[in-house]
């Protein structure tokens, strides 16, 4: 009999929990993901590129986010395969206000699920980083850029 047995979570060797465990699994990323959705649902910026019935959207990712948060492969990659978030996301044009407005409602989702501060610090810092990471569309820096102009067909000297 191992003291790790009962109501409280499993720990590993070190004593440490992960967050799939602390929040008692699935359905908190659920209610976290169905949360963020509402916000996305009226954003002027975001909507657009979502497809009109979100039911999916909230299943994928919500099965990815306890994927990732410690739940194992068997809650989003069994069906989807591997996450290549990025790649997922470059039909998709991410820029900084894309960005912004995506963390603001989901940091907004992350607060209202009553984690514990140092949880939520960790989880804040996962969403901070990982929606930068999805940035695919870069601002105009205002440089020209030069373009090869086409040859003209036809005489090749030029007559
Ligand atoms: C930075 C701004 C972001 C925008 C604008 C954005 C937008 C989108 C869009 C339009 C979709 C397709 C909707 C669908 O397939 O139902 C999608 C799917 C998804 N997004 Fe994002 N996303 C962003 C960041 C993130 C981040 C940071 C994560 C994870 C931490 C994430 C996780 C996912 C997942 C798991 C899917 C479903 C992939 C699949 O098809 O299996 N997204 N996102």
């Amino acid at each position: 009999m191992s003291e790790q047995q009962g109501s409280a979570p499993a720990a590993g060797a070190g004593g440490e929990v992960n967050v799939f465990e602390l929040v008692g699994g699935l359905p908190w990323f659920t209610a976290l993901v169905e949360r963020f959705y509402e916000g996305v649902a009226v954003d002027p910026v975001l909507r657009p590129m979502y497809p009109e019935d979100l039911t999916g959207s909230v299943a994928h990712t919500a099965g990815f986010l306890a994927q990732y948060f410690g739940g194992g492969w068997s809650y989003y990659s069994e069906e989807r395969g591997h996450p290549r978030l990025r790649m997922r996301h470059a039909p998709f044009p991410i820029d900084q206000q894309a960005r912004d407005h995506w963390l603001a409602h989901m940091l907004a989702a992350v607060r209202g699920g009553g984690l514990a501060p140092e949880v939520e610090a960790v989880v804040v810092e996962y969403f901070e980083r990982a929606s930068q990471f999805m940035v695919n569309v870069e601002p105009d820096d205002g440089r020209r850029r030069l373009t090869v102009k086409p040859v003209p067909k036809g005489d090749p000297e030029g007559g």
